[in-house]
């Protein structure tokens, strides 16, 4: 199995890296620090060091990555900042600009360069949020961001007609976003973070590796059942 992650450095990236060692996959990792399993697995993780937020990069940083890969069973656009949880009207529009670059013009980019070089792809899962519709008071860049993100799926779901899309959201995962809202968010000012504070260190907010092994396990269904460009939120199946 040939799998392209963006953001495997850490957290939720990470887990499907080190799930999918245990499923025999070849996985070519994309992120800024780099995917520390690189050096356990070295034949069968391809890693590069690459800025999502530098768009004019970007293709050249594909090409040199995925040079030696023929076909892609899945990829997974994990790869996402979540900004500052704040009033938008406090947002400065530069950073909503940076934010949007790493969470959906990079993803823009990179179906862009799979469709140019015409690299076979079965799968494609874009890692959402429920924030992609909820519109909570202070989630505004990374709402913003993760709505366009499902709409860009949709959207290229006509355009890449032999390639199943999907925007996926999944759940709540502990990872370093998590020690962000639930240790320095205060659920005074921003309501919504009580219930991730609540579920933290519970079944509802599972560790990466156990997260990656339930959505990699659900995939196969959903390329079976599923429109290409729908939005899936795991905790609604
Ligand atoms: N944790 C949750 O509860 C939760 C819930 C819903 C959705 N999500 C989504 O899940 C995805 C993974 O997040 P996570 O929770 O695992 O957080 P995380 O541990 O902070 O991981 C984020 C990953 O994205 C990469 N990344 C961020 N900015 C980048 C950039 N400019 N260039 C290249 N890579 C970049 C990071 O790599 P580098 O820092 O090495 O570049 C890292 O590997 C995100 O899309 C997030 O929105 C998470």
């Amino acid at each position: 199995m040939n799998v392209f992650i963006t953001g495997n450095s850490s957290g939720l990236g990470l887990g499907f890296t080190e799930a999918l060692m245990a499923r025999e996959a070849i996985v070519w990792g994309m992120s800024r620090r780099g995917c520390p399993l690189k050096a356990k697995y070295d034949d069968v993780i391809r890693d590069r060091r690459q800025d999502l937020g530098d768009l004019n990069k970007l293709e050249e940083g594909l090409d040199r990555l995925l040079s030696d890969c023929l076909r892609l069973d899945l990829v997974i656009l994990n790869a996402g900042t979540l900004g500052r949880i704040q009033d938008l009207a406090d947002t400065d529009v530069h950073d909503l600009e940076h934010l949007m670059r790493i969470n959906v013009w990079s993803n823009k980019l990179i179906l862009d360069w799979l469709i140019q070089r015409q690299l076979p792809v079965d799968q494609i899962v874009s890692i959402s949020s429920g924030a992609a519709v909820n519109m909570s008071y202070g989630w505004g860049a990374y709402s913003l961001s993760k709505a366009a993100l499902n709409n860009l799926m949709q959207l290229y779901a006509h355009e890449m007609p032999d390639t199943q899309l999907l925007a996926l959201a999944p759940g709540l995962v502990d990872t370093a976003m998590q020690d962000y809202l639930c240790g320095e968010v205060d659920s005074a000012d921003y309501p919504s973070v009580q219930k991730l504070k609540d579920a933290r260190g519970t079944e509802h907010m599972p560790d990466p590796g156990r997260a990656a092994e339930m959505i990699l396990d659900l995939l196969p269904q959903l390329r079976a059942q599923r429109e290409s460009g729908d939005f899936v939120d795991i905790r609604q199946l």
